[in-house]
């Protein structure tokens, strides 16, 4: 066999077993067996010496590390918030992988870098952002946070006549940060990273559904990021961004919106009220990683201010194209070399359209309402408003809950996680599988409702 033979028959071979496992995704347990957990451990030996056939690796791979695998592309993985990635995307991935560009200057990754600003535009569209905002296609929504807070320290800094990045924050003026007491912990991370540190913040109060009330938000004055949230991890649900836009915007206050899934709903005619008033803001970080459903790993972060966002991330280095006439990728990323992740973005945007978008995420939501109704009609609390995607059920006392949990997890019909929501032990279903059917859905309360019904 020659070197091309080979080759090509590794590719093939690798795309045979993805295929085979993603039809097998239906099917299979979601879970992994203890079996398959234990043959892991193969993996774990020295570093070889000599080294093995690439046929021999992605075979073992496929062997060892295929059963493995919690199936989170199953329609009936529930667990966090995970997309199952749509089959246009796997095949825009593998192909953007065979090009294999760094998509650091237009110039050199022409293809994509173009690809990457189509999509920004379309998504930009989709959410009724600025027009002109910025974007930067980064890991995840925790590094979309970091990059919207780094433009809004870069802009708060710079009307004050302090330029943060030449200067740091070692005798900078403070800011005053405010989050809702619900926030998402890497937002509080992020803030940390940034040096405005993870205890400084500001806590907003929330309701019980975990929204900031905008009645309690104290008077500013002086720099101030607000950093609100589309979407609550636990239940679903949005701060109120209007009337928190309308409290700080005048004080010049920087608004930042989380939305690594909320956001998605801007694109629902019947979900875009909860993003009422979004448009306002001046960052907003999202997954394409969720709710978009393409592979790992896809976040954006979108700033008003591009200038700020470009001013955070820009370098300028001889041997680079700095002072191009196109959108330079990397002026806007924490990131230099990154791979083309904007391209499965635009397969994902272009394969359904705006209707294609609307109806994947109206179905999750209706598919989590299904939940809600025949659990609580089956007795069981359920914890939240069931405004969106994600539902939280309780079965009774914390340890009660636990032990379902578990079960269920371990029957691997479906695959839900536990949580704590204001003190109380919960189980969380997030409804984010663009493949999710109304049959997964009944399989899925059947296996819960037997199990809940013989243990609570
Ligand atoms: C509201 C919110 N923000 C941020 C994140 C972090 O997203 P990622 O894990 O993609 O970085 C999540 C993850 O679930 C989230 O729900």
């Amino acid at each position: 066999m020659n070197d091309k033979t080979r080759s090509r028959r590794l590719l093939e071979d690798a795309a045979r077993f993805g295929i085979r496992y993603r039809e097998a995704s239906v099917d299979r347990a979601v879970a992994p067996s203890k079996k398959a957990l234990a043959d892991v451990q193969q993996f774990v030996e020295p570093m070889p010496d000599v080294g093995t056939s690439d046929g021999d690796v992605i075979a073992l791979l496929d062997e060892i590390g295929s059963p493995a695998t919690m199936t989170m592309t199953s329609p009936r993985y529930f667990g966090f918030v995970i997309g199952g990635s749509l089959p246009v995307t796997v095949a825009s991935n593998w192909l953007t992988t065979a090009w294999d560009q760094n998509v650091v200057m237009h110039e050199i990754t022409p293809a994509v870098a173009t690809l990457e600003r189509v999509a920004m535009n379309w998504m930009i569209e989709l959410f009724g952002l600025p027009s002109d905002s910025a974007a930067a296609f980064v890991t995840g929504a925790t590094v979309a946070n970091f990059t919207s807070l780094a433009a809004a320290r870069n802009r708060i800094y710079a009307d004050i006549g302090w330029d943060v990045e030449a200067d740091g924050l070692l005798d900078a003026p403070p800011v005053t940060v405010l989050i809702g007491a619900e926030a998402h912990p890497t937002l509080i991370k992020s803030l940390g990273l940034l040096g405005f540190g993870r205890k400084r913040a500001i806590e907003v109060p929330v309701d019980r559904q975990g929204r900031m009330d905008a009645s309690k938000l104290p008077a500013l004055d002086g720099p101030a990021i607000v950093c609100t949230q589309a979407g609550n991890l636990n239940t679903g649900a949005f701060d109120p961004v209007a009337d928190i836009c309308d409290a700080v915007k005048p004080k010049g206050a920087w608004v930042h919106v989380d939305g690594a899934f909320g956001l998605w709903a801007a694109a629902s005619p019947d979900r875009q009220h909860l993003c009422a008033g979004m448009q306002s803001a001046d960052s907003w970080a999202t997954d394409a990683h969720k709710w978009l459903n393409v592979p790992y790993d896809s976040g954006i972060a979108f700033v008003r201010d591009g200038a700020a966002l470009k001013s955070a991330m820009s370098i300028t280095a001889d041997y680079l194209m700095t002072h191009s006439e196109f959108r330079n990728p990397s002026d806007y990323t924490p990131e230099l070399s990154r791979r083309a992740r904007g391209v499965d973005v635009w397969a994902a945007l272009k394969s359904l359209g705006r209707q294609g978008v609307a109806a994947m995420i109206d179905r999750s939501c209706s598919n989590a309402r299904r939940f809600a109704a025949r659990l609580h009609e089956a007795g069981f609390e359920v914890l939240n408003d069931v405004v969106l995607n994600q539902v939280l059920v309780s079965f009774g006392d914390d340890a009660t809950n636990r032990r379902i949990i578990d079960e269920i997890q371990k029957d691997g019909t479906c695959w839900c996680g536990v949580t704590v929501w204001q003190g109380r032990t919960a189980m969380r279903i997030s409804v984010c599988n663009w493949s999710t059917t109304v049959a997964d859905v009944d399989k899925s309360l059947d296996a819960i409702l037997a199990i809940a019904q013989r243990s609570a």
